[in-house]
C-alpha cells in the first residue's frame, strides 16, 4: 500500500527532495538553489543546472530523511519529475530515482511538473493548510519563468487547458526587463522590490490580447516594447526613473494575468481560484488578485512560497495519489522537454 513517498524535482534550476504522503502532509522538503551559479551568465545555463543537480541531489535525499526522522523502510514509492523541463536536468533526477527504485526495491512514477504546481494548494505542514472549504473544481493560473497557463481543474488528472501564453512566459518577461534595466539576476524579485516605490501609470506599456475573446496570452510584444523604451531612454534616464519603469512594466503583466483569471472564473462559474508558480510571489499580483477575489466573491488560494516555487513536495503529493491508485512507471521511462498530450484534457 502506498503511503509516504520520496519525491525528487530537478526540472529546472532548483534541486529539491521531499517526503510526502497521500493526504498531502509534508514530512520534509529540502532544496538547493543555484541562483549564484547562474547569476554571472544572467540566466539559467542548462549544463550548469544539470551538473549542480548531480552534486546536490544525494546529500539532499539524506537530509530529507534526516529532517523527517524517517528512513527507507518508511517510504513505499519514489516520485520524480520527468516532464516538462530541461532534459539534462530532468535526466539527473530520473536516473537517480530509477537507481534507487532498483536498489531499494521500491516502485517509482514519473510526474508532470505542472500537475504538481496545480495541486500544490493541497499540501499541508505545521504552518500551512488550505482553507477548509477549498476543493475541486477550481481555476488555476500557473505562472513561472517557463510557463504561463490557465487551467480548469476538476479532480486528480482532470486538467483542462483554457489558455496559455503564445510566446514568452510572464516570469521570463519580468527577468528580461530586469536584466535590460540593470537589475541583474534573478530579475523578477528585484523588479518587484524596485516597483514598490514607483508609479504604475507613469509609462504606457502594451497589454496584448487583453480584450480578445480568448484565455490565451502573449508577452513578447511587451518584452520588445520594454526593450525599445529602455534603449530609447539610455542608461542615465533609466536609472533615474527605474521605480516608475518597473511599476509600469509590472502593471502591464499583472493587468493581463488578472483579467484572464477573472474571465476564466466567470466563464466556468467556479467559486475557487488559485495562483501558483514562482511569479505568484509578486506582491502586486497578490494584491490585485486579492482585490479581484473580494470583488467577485471568490475564494483565492495562493500556496506559501515554498510550495509555489519549484519544489519536490508538490511532486510527491501527485506521485503518492497516483501510485495509490496503481500507476507506476517502468525502467524505460525517459525525460521529456514537453508535457504529454494525455496529461491534459
Ligand atoms: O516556479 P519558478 O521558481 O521556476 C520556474 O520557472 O519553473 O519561477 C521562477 C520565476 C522567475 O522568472 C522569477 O523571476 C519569477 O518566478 N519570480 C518573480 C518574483 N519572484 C520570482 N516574478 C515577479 N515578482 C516576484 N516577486
Ligand atoms: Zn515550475
Amino acid at each position: 500500500m502506498i503511503d509516504k513517498v520520496l519525491a525528487i524535482e530537478t526540472s529546472c534550476d532548483d534541486t529539491s527532495v521531499a517526503i510526502v504522503d497521500t493526504s498531502g502532509w509534508v514530512y520534509s522538503v529540502v532544496s538547493a538553489s543555484q541562483d549564484l551559479e547562474h547569476e554571472e551568465y544572467g540566466g539559467i545555463v542548462p549544463e550548469i543546472a544539470a551538473r549542480n543537480h548531480s552534486i546536490a541531489l544525494i546529500p539532499l535525499i539524506e537530509e530529507a530523511f534526516k529532517k523527517a526522522s524517517l528512513n527507507w523502510s518508511d517510504v513505499s514509492g519514489i516520485a520524480v519529475t520527468n516532464r516538462p523541463g530541461l532534459v539534462g536536468a530532468l535526466i539527473v533526477g530520473l536516473v537517480t530515482a530509477k537507481s534507487l527504485s532498483q536498489a531499494k526495491q521500491l516502485p517509482f512514477l514519473g510526474i508532470n511538473h505542472l500537475e504538481g504546481h496545480l495541486l500544490a494548494p493541497f499540501l499541508k505542514d505545521d504552518n500551512y493548510s488550505s482553507p477548509e472549504d477549498f476543493g475541486y473544481p477550481y481555476v488555476g493560473l500557473a505562472v513561472s519563468g517557463g510557463h504561463t497557463s490557465l487551467y480548469y481543474i476538476t479532480g486528480l488528472g482532470e486538467y483542462q487547458v483554457l489558455g496559455t501564453t503564445r510566446d514568452d512566459a510572464a516570469g521570463e518577461c519580468f527577468d528580461k526587463f530586469a536584466k535590460m534595466s540593470g537589475l541583474g539576476f534573478p530579475g523578477g524579485v528585484r523588479l518587484d522590490h524596485t516597483a514598490r516605490n514607483g508609479n504604475p501609470q507613469a509609462y504606457d506599456f502594451p497589454r496584448s490580447m487583453l480584450k480578445e475573446d480568448t484565455f490565451n496570452m502573449s508577452f513578447s510584444g511587451l518584452k520588445s516594447a520594454g526593450q525599445r523604451m529602455l534603449e530609447g531612454m539610455g542608461p542615465e534616464l533609466v536609472k533615474a526613473h527605474l521605480p516608475d519603469l518597473c511599476a509600469s512594466f509590472q502593471e502591464a503583466i499583472v493587468d493581463v494575468l488578472i483579467a484572464k483569471l477573472e474571465k476564466a472564473a466567470k466563464f466556468y462559474k467556479v467559486q475557487r481560484i488559485i495562483i501558483t508558480g514562482g511569479v505568484s510571489a509578486n506582491s502586486r499580483l497578490r494584491a490585485r488578485a486579492e482585490e479581484m477575489a473580494q470583488r467577485k466573491k471568490l475564494r483565492l488560494v495562493i500556496p506559501p512560497l515554498r510550495y509555489c516555487t519549484d519544489n519536490a513536495a508538490m511532486i510527491g503529493y501527485v506521485g503518492a495519489l497516483r501510485m495509490a491508485r496503481g500507476e507506476f512507471s517502468t525502467i524505460d521511462l525517459g525525460p521529456s522537454p514537453q508535457a504529454l498530450e494525455s496529461d491534459f484534457k
